[in-house]
């Protein structure tokens, strides 16, 4: 089946002699067993609930996956994955990715024994130099967050297979819609749901997807066992935002491509971070592994002053952080989403003061210009 129907029908099941025709919410913590040792298919929802399963088996559906695992939020998915290393095991992580992912392997990962190395895996030969023995994960996001760069998933895939190591994307900024890693060969696909999956920016949620069984099984225990899977309630509004994924993405690229052209145009923006524009050095890469490019890039003025003005000056887009609603946000990565990062390394990777990030809603795209327009003109 197609994605758009997929994102409508897959993982629904129909349990009731009510007929049902969208999933209910089971709002129960435990299920009734029919006799000693004699559990039904559920048996406590902290191990499995028939909403979040739903959810689970529509998101392993649309990322071509066997498995799929939701999660209370996408840094809670980030971490049952992680929690695949143990002391000694090595992680190669690119080297310019949301903030709290460098923050909970700098913070957490590390003290607990990983070996975690930065590596720009925009250039394979240094991921290939940075393979050792005690290799077990390479960490990718693509396109990365904020500074939209692309990685070529299909080469880091075949590099680290053959070495025996195990592959993670974050897929946060595309969606399955736009971009399916584990057709690329990667192993692991994880998501923040909070953002585009959802798409309404009223809930908190991540989700880890794999082809692997075997994967499946080990992340399924580390799941349950530290109780990280997300509530029936949240679950159930996850899955409503599903269904319109695949209409709500092509809006949100088409306009977010007009957006950036416009503001390619602007004297007072010096540069725009847009993998669909022909200025992105990456385009053709992005166009051989994505089919579009969603709605959130960024962009540079000439001086932090310039940024703060224009980020006080948004009337539609508002201030916040985060990404993939309908609404429109606007973001300071330096001060805001990647201020968990410290300064030297933020400034290294191109997070300067006058970067700008947007996410581009699905508000009319002419009353979005017309907001930046006149944001420009107070500054
Ligand atoms: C690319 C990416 N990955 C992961 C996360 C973490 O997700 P959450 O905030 O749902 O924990 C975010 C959040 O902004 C993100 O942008």
């Amino acid at each position: 089946m197609k994605f758009e129907t997929l994102s409508i029908h897959a993982g629904k099941t129909i349990d009731s002699s009510y007929g049902e025709v969208m999933t209910p919410i089971y709002l129960t913590s435990t299920f009734a067993f029919k006799g000693v040792n004699r559990p039904g298919p559920f048996d406590y929802t902290r191990s499995g609930n028939p909403t979040r399963k739903a959810l689970e088996d529509c998101l392993a559906a649309l990322e071509g996956g066997t498995r799929g695992f939701a999660f209370a939020s996408g840094m809670a998915a980030e971490s049952a994955v992680l929690d695949l290393l143990g002391p000694g095991d090595h992680i190669i992580v690119h080297d310019d990715l949301y903030g709290g992912t460098y923050r909970i392997l700098t913070r957490i990962k590390k003290a607990q024994g990983v070996d975690v190395e930065f590596v720009n895996l925009r250039d394979i030969d240094a991921l290939r130099r940075a393979i050792k023995k005690s290799t077990k994960a390479v960490w990718t996001e693509t396109p990365t967050n904020p500074l939209m760069n692309i990685l070529d998933l299909r080469a880091i895939a075949e590099t680290a297979r053959n070495s025996g190591i195990t592959t993670v994307c974050d897929n946060t900024f595309l969606s399955p819609y736009f971009q399916r890693p584990l057709d690329l060969g990667i192993d692991i696909v994880v998501h923040s749901t909070t953002k585009y999956i959802n798409g309404h920016s009223d809930v908190v949620g991540g989700a880890a997807v794999v082809r692997d069984k075997s994967l499946g099984e080990k992340i399924g225990f580390i799941q349950n066992a530290a109780g990280t899977g997300q509530a029936p309630f949240d679950c159930y509004l996850v899955l409503r935002g599903l269904k319109t994924l695949g209409l709500r993405m092509e809006g949100h690229n088409r306009n977010a491509l007009q957006v950036a052209r416009w503001l390619e145009g602007r004297p007072d923006v010096s540069a725009v971070l847009h993998p669909g524009l022909e200025s992105h050095p990456q385009r053709d890469l992005a166009l051989s592994q994505m089919t579009g490019f969603g709605g959130t890039f960024s962009f540079r003025v000439h001086a932090e002053r310039d940024a703060l003005r224009l980020l006080e000056g948004v009337r539609i887009f508002t201030l916040a952080e985060s990404l993939g609603g309908v609404e429109s946000l606007i973001e300071h990565p330096w001060s805001m989403t990647h201020a968990s990062m410290p300064e030297d390394v933020r400034t290294a990777a191109g997070i300067t003061p006058n970067l700008i990030r947007i996410s581009v809603g699905l508000e009319h795209v002419d009353d979005l210009v017309e907001d930046l327009r006149q944001a420009f003109g107070r500054m």
